[in-house]
């Protein structure tokens, strides 16, 4: 190894100061009342914006809500549409229901596989029952819109770019909830006006931020990944490691 690249690997023994950020970020779900100050804000939107993105595209949007009264009739209304989502979907509630409505609830369930995949379709039940919150009362939301003509994966670049912003949050010791449910709101007509969400845009996620209100747990344990590496020939097969353990 020449001096110059031993001298880079000097120190990494040791987690980076962005590693341990990546690695102790937890999702916060209780936030302070008092939302960052602005500054704060918008050096995470800064995170956001220098992004990497297919084509350097930067095929988004943000819209930043700190007003009390809009969050507010946002959770409400993403509560209302979740009820009446799951007084269609819902089949557990009676015999009848499982009789009759199982089929056609997992026929659109399975329509609409990646939002109401079993575990959020939990978390909607929890909702409708007013048991749990959508927005956690966080009091700054930052929608991501996707460009929708963006070069190669919307979804990625917008994933990448909003992870971003998550990181460089946390690096400042605030909190953050990735609150993919806000799509509830885009039922209503009145939200996607309100936000003016039309062609090219389309809502793609939302970050929940804020002080947290309690001490995060930290590090957890994550699935461990099979990794194969291929370091042989291309005859050879790859080596499969355990990354996690
Ligand atoms: C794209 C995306 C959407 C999510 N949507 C929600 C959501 O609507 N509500 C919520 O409470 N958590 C949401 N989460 C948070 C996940 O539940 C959380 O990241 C996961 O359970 C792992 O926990 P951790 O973030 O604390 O490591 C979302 C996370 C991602 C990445």
């Amino acid at each position: 190894m020449t001096t110059n690249l031993a001298k880079k690997i000097e120190g990494l023994d040791r987690w980076t100061p962005v590693e341990e950020v990546i690695l102790a970020r937890r999702s916060t779900r209780a936030f302070k009342k008092e939302p960052l100050p602005d500054f704060m804000i918008r050096r995470i939107l800064e995170a956001g914006r220098f992004a990497p993105s297919a084509g350097n595209s930067q095929p988004w949007r943000f819209a930043v809500v700190k007003s009390p009264e809009i969050l507010e009739q946002m959770e409400k209304d993403a509560v209302r549409i979740c009820k009446r989502l799951m007084f269609v979907l819902d089949y557990t509630r009676s015999r009848f229901r499982k009789i009759f409505l199982k089929p056609v609830s997992k026929f659109f369930i399975r329509l609409q596989k990646n939002e109401l995949h079993p575990v959020p379709f939990g978390l909607l039940k929890e909702i409708a029952e007013e048991r749990a919150p959508v927005f956690h009362a966080a009091p700054t939301l930052i929608l991501l819109l996707e460009d929708r003509r963006s070069v190669s994966s919307p979804q990625t670049n917008i994933g990448i770019c909003g992870q971003n912003m998550v990181l460089a949050a946390h690096s400042m010791g605030a909190a953050t909830c990735w609150i993919g449910l806000i799509k509830l709101l885009m039922y209503d007509p009145k939200w996607k006006k309100f936000f003016n969400v039309k062609y090219p845009y389309q809502l793609n996620n939302c970050l929940a931020l804020g002080w947290p209100r309690v001490e995060s747990d930290g590090w957890v344990q994550r699935e461990v990944q099979l990794v194969e590496w291929y370091e042989g020939g291309m005859q050879d097969p790859p080596r499969i490691e355990r990354q996690g353990e």
